[in-house]
């Protein structure tokens, strides 16, 4: 497996002659990896000769007042799970080459990154699009991989690589979740133990409410209630969002049907967690 840390030596190698029918298969994250990014580095094994992963904290994908400095890192790890995932390349920049003073480019995809975390993450997809879309540049994949727990940010991305005629496959993974249905996340780590307990509130709420609309409950108004129910029930629970939304292009409905997208982005003391699930959809 090899490291590279500069962006010339990544696209040098990506666009190398070399390469010539290889297909790379990238897996972008902003590291301290766990089980979710793994299930999306077997993925990208399989489906590409040279398997890239990127580990990169972007900075302009956070807020003023959000975990930037604090974002957990464990590069060793990262770079042993990587290895037994079968990586070939990790490209790990650095902030200051990804961002030379003078940098002024961005990419902004519009409604769909309006609503859900593009309401109270405000420029936080803008973030996301314009790294991503550097990225691409840099590492030239065919495909690449990433989670449907950040469901939002795969609909942004499919929309940008859409609209703007990227030659990249976009592959969704579903959420990878702890055995007490916990959806994992970096952020787990900020989680004290009894906020670790408090935060199983958002799988809790998702199951009551797949297993209401299986049972034939089609109203949003009933679905939304529930919701609320059961994380109010969790007094570290701090409500930010639980919004019912068409799946594809994210509309608020008020009849949920098989495509509904039921996400929730709460705070558990001082960690942001988001969750989702797709009614219709195997969970
Ligand atoms: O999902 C993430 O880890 C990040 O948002 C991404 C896609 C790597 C862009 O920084």
């Amino acid at each position: 497996m090899q490291i590279i840390n500069s962006i010339i030596h990544m696209q040098a190698l990506a666009i190398a002659p070399e390469r010539g029918e290889r297909r790379i298969s990238f897996v972008p994250t902003m590291g301290f990896l766990h089980e979710g990014h793994a299930s999306l580095l077997r993925e990208g094994r399989k489906r590409g000769d040279v398997l890239v992963l990127s580990i990169f904290v972007n900075p302009i994908q956070f807020g003023q007042n959000e975990d930037l400095d604090s974002y957990p890192r464990n590069m060793e790890r990262d770079c042993q799970i990587a290895e037994a995932c079968g990586v070939d390349i990790v490209f790990i920049p650095s902030a200051a080459e990804m961002y030379p003073h003078g940098f002024q480019t961005g990419v902004t995809v519009r409604d769909i990154a309006l609503p859900l975390c593009g309401a109270s993450r405000p420029g936080h997809f803008d973030g996301v699009a314009t790294v991503v879309t550097k990225l691409f540049n840099i590492v030239r994949p065919d495909v690449a991989i990433f989670g449907r727990k950040d469901y939002q940010q795969l609909a942004v991305i499919r929309r940008m690589t859409g609209d703007l005629n990227m030659p990249v496959e976009i592959v969704g993974m579903p959420i990878v979740r702890e055995v007490d249905g916990l959806a994992m996340s970096s952020r787990n780590a900020y989680l004290t133990p009894v906020e670790r307990q408090g935060a199983l509130c958002l799988s809790r709420s998702i199951k009551r409410v797949r297993e209401l609309f299986a049972g034939g409950e089609l109203s949003v108004a009933v679905l939304m209630e529930e919701a609320l129910t059961v994380i109010k029930r969790e007094s570290l629970a701090d409500i930010d969002y639980i919004e019912f939304r068409d799946g594809t292009l994210l509309h608020e409905v008020t009849i949920a049907d098989g495509s509904t997208l039921l996400a929730l982005a709460v705070k558990i003391g001082q960690t942001r967690l988001i969750d989702n699930t797709v009614l219709g959809e195997e969970s």
